[in-house]
C-alpha cells in the first residue's frame, strides 16, 4: 500500500513537471543562429482540396458547403469562387515538377470528401472518378520520391451532409466521416502513412459556426463553435482507432490533427493577469483540441470560463459541452503526431467582458488582443510578422502536452492584392526568420520532425477570395492556363533545404542575391502574361474565325463562278 503510494506521487510528479515547466517569464530573444536541422528533417509545401483543385463540379464530385457558400453573392471578396482556382486537378503533373525543383520531401494536401463521396455517404455511391484523381496523384508524388502527407478534412463538408443534418452541429457527423477516412485508408493506406484527420478545427469551430465567416457561414453565438469542436474532437478520435484497430498493423502509417494557434504573449510578463490571460488564450485556441486530445478533457480553465458566464447568463448548464468518463479514456492519447499550423503572434491582456454583452466565444474569453506597430504585416491584415513567437509557442506544446512528436503542417505570409512583385523580400525574411526560430526550438529540445510552407501555390484564400496570396509561386489567375512564375522565396526556400538550415553566415548572406537575380527574369516574364494571354486569343478565337469566314466566301464565289458558266 505505501509503496503504491510512493509510486502516485512519483506518477504525479512526473505528470506535474512534464505539464507545468514553461517558463512564461523568461522570453530570450536570442541573436540568429547559425546550424543544421536534425538528418532526415522533412521539409514541404502544402495546398488544400478546395483551395487549389478548380474542377468543383468535374467528373462526378459532388457539391461542398464551400461552393454552396461562395456562390452566395456577398459572402465572399469580389465574389470571387473555388470553381477553377489554380486547376490543380488538371495541372498536377506540373505542380509535382515544381516541387522536385524545389526538392521538397514532402507535399501535404487533402482530399476533397465530395470529390470521392459525392452525397458524403459510403454506403450511397463511390465516385471511382475522384479516387483515380487521387491515385495518380499519389502514385506521382511517390515516383518522385516525395512523402504525400494527406489531410482528411480541410473544411469542405459534403453540402448534402450540411442541409441533411446541419454538419458538425449533429453527432452523426462522426460516423460519416469514420466511413469516409476509412475509405481512405482501405484505398490509399498501403502508399499514404501520414494522415492528418482535420485541418484547424479552431476555424471550422468558430469561423463556421460562431461569426460566419465560413461556410457553412452560421452565427450561432456562444454554443454553434462549442458543440461543432465537440463532435469534431468524437470525430477525430473515433477515426485514429479504426486506424489503430483494422490499419496500423498492416500499413505501419500515423494519425494526427492539424491545430492552428497563434502565440499569445502576456503584456506584461511580470504580471500575473497578463499571465494567465495570455494563458487563456492559448487555452481557448490550441488546448480545446489539443487538451482533450492528450490528457482526455477539456481545458480546466475552459470549463471554469464558460461554466461560470453560463451561470451568470441563467442557464442551467454549462455551454461548453461535457465528454463522459468513456468518452474521456476513448479520446485522450490519440494522437500519433502533432501537425501544428502558426502564423503570427498577439500580445495579451486581461479585460473583462460582462455578461449583459451576450454570449460568445471571444468574450468567454475575458481578454483583449493587441499588436506592437513595429511588427511588419507585409500580407493579410491579422498576420504580424514576429518569429520569436513561434519559439514560445513550440516550447509550451512541450511543456504541456510531454514532448509530443510535431509536424509543422503550416507556416508562411501573404502579400497584398496588387503586388505582382515575385522579388518577395518579406517572405524570404519571413521563412528565414520562422525557420531559425524553429531551430531553436529543436535545439530547446522539442521534437519537430518537418516543416510545411504555406503554401506551394497562391490559391483562393476562403473569404477574402484572391486577394491574399501566400504562395511561393505565384499563379497568374486571370489567365486561362492559369500558369505558374517563382517568386524569390522559391529560391530561398531551395537553399534552406538544400543546406538543411543555416550553415554560416556568409553562405545564408549571398541566398537572398542569388534569389533576387532569378525574379527579376520571372517579373519579366509575368509583365509579358497579358500579351501571351492576348495571342492565344488570336490563336484561339481570330484564326479558326478568319480562316472559318475565308473557307464561306470561297464556297461562295465559288458557286458564283460555276453559275456563271453554266
Ligand atoms: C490556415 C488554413 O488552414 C489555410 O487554409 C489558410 O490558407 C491559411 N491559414 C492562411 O490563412
Amino acid at each position: 500500500m505505501m509503496k503504491l503510494g510512493c509510486v502516485h506521487v512519483f506518477a504525479l510528479m512526473l505528470c506535474v513537471s512534464a505539464t507545468d515547466d514553461f517558463d512564461w517569464t523568461k522570453n530570450d530573444k536570442t541573436p540568429f543562429y547559425y546550424g543544421t536541422f536534425p538528418t532526415g528533417f522533412s521539409w514541404g509545401a502544402g495546398s488544400s482540396a478546395y483551395q487549389t483543385e478548380g474542377a468543383w463540379n468535374v467528373d462526378g464530385k459532388g457539391m461542398s458547403i464551400w461552393d454552396a457558400f461562395t456562390h452566395k453573392k456577398g459572402k465572399i471578396f469580389q465574389n470571387e469562387t473555388g470553381d477553377s482556382s489554380c486547376d490543380g486537378f488538371y495541372k498536377f503533373k506540373d505542380d509535382i515538377n515544381l516541387m522536385k525543383e524545389m526538392k521538397l520531401n514532402h507535399y501535404r494536401f487533402s482530399l476533397s470528401w465530395p470529390r470521392i463521396l459525392p452525397t458524403g455517404l459510403k454506403g450511397e455511391y463511390i465516385n471511382e472518378k475522384g479516387m483515380k484523381y487521387y491515385n495518380d496523384l499519389i502514385n506521382m508524388l511517390l515516383d518522385n520520391k516525395i512523402t504525400p502527407i494527406v489531410t482528411l478534412y480541410h473544411w469542405d463538408l459534403p453540402q448534402v451532409l450540411q442541409e441533411k443534418y446541419g454538419g458538425w452541429q449533429n453527432v452523426s457527423m462522426v460516423n460519416h466521416f469514420n466511413d469516409f477516412a476509412n475509405l481512405c485508408f482501405e484505398r490509399f493506406g498501403n502508399r499514404v502513412k501520414y494522415w492528418i484527420t482535420f485541418n484547424n478545427p479552431w476555424s471550422i469551430a468558430v469561423e463556421g459556426y460562431e461569426t460566419g465567416k465560413h461556410a457553412p457561414g452560421l452565427r450561432m453565438k456562444g454554443t454553434g463553435a462549442y458543440t461543432a469542436a465537440h463532435n469534431i474532437i468524437k470525430a477525430h478520435a473515433k477515426v485514429w482507432h479504426t486506424y489503430d484497430m483494422q490499419w496500423r498493423s498492416k500499413q505501419k502509417g500515423l494519425v494526427g490533427i492539424s491545430l492552428t494557434a497563434d502565440w499569445g504573449e502576456p503584456v506584461d510578463i511580470s504580471n500575473q493577469r497578463d499571465i494567465e490571460a495570455a494563458d487563456r488564450y492559448i487555452q481557448f485556441y490550441l488546448g480545446w483540441f489539443a487538451t482533450p486530445i492528450f490528457n482526455g478533457d477539456y481545458p480546466q480553465i475552459m470549463k471554469d470560463y464558460i461554466g461560470r458566464k453560463s451561470g451568470q447568463q441563467g442557464l442551467g448548464a454549462s455551454r461548453l459541452p461535457v465528454f463522459s468518463v468513456q468518452e474521456k479514456s476513448y479520446i485522450k492519447g490519440t494522437c500519433d503526431f502533432l501537425g501544428l499550423g502558426h502564423f503570427t503572434t498577439r500580445y495579451v491582456t486581461h479585460k473583462n467582458y460582462p455578461s449583459s454583452i451576450g454570449d460568445s466565444y471571444f468574450a468567454d474569453r475575458d481578454l483583449a488582443e493587441l499588436v506592437d506597430p513595429r511588427w511588419p504585416d507585409p500580407g493579410s491584415e491579422w498576420l504580424y510578422s514576429v518569429p520569436w513567437g513561434f519559439r514560445r509557442l513550440l516550447n509550451f506544446v512541450k511543456a504541456q502536452y510531454a514532448n509530443p512528436m510535431i509536424y509543422v503542417t503550416e507556416n508562411g505570409v501573404s502579400e497584398k492584392i496588387l503586388c505582382t512583385d515575385l522579388c518577395d523580400d518579406w517572405r524570404m525574411q519571413y521563412f528565414k526568420d520562422y525557420t531559425n526560430e524553429l531551430l531553436k526550438a529543436i535545439k530547446d529540445g522539442v521534437n519537430v520532425k518537418g516543416y510545411t510552407a504555406w503554401s506551394l501555390l497562391d490559391n483562393f484564400e476562403w473569404d477574402e477570395g484572391y486577394s491574399e496570396r501566400f504562395g511561393l509561386y505565384y499563379v497568374d489567375f486571370k489567365s486561362k492556363n492559369k500558369p505558374r512564375y517563382p517568386k524569390a522565396s522559391v529560391q530561398y526556400y531551395k537553399c534552406i533545404i538544400s543546406s538543411n538550415g543555416f550553415p554560416n553566415q556568409r553562405e545564408v548572406e549571398s541566398w537572398k542575391r542569388t534569389a533576387r537575380e532569378t525574379c527579376s527574369s520571372s517579373n519579366q516574364l509575368l509583365a509579358a502574361d497579358p500579351l501571351i494571354g492576348h495571342m492565344e486569343m488570336v490563336t484561339e478565337i481570330v484564326v479558326p474565325t478568319v480562316c472559318t469566314l475565308c473557307i464561306i466566301l470561297s464556297a461562295v464565289f465559288l458557286m458564283f463562278l460555276l453559275r456563271r458558266r453554266f
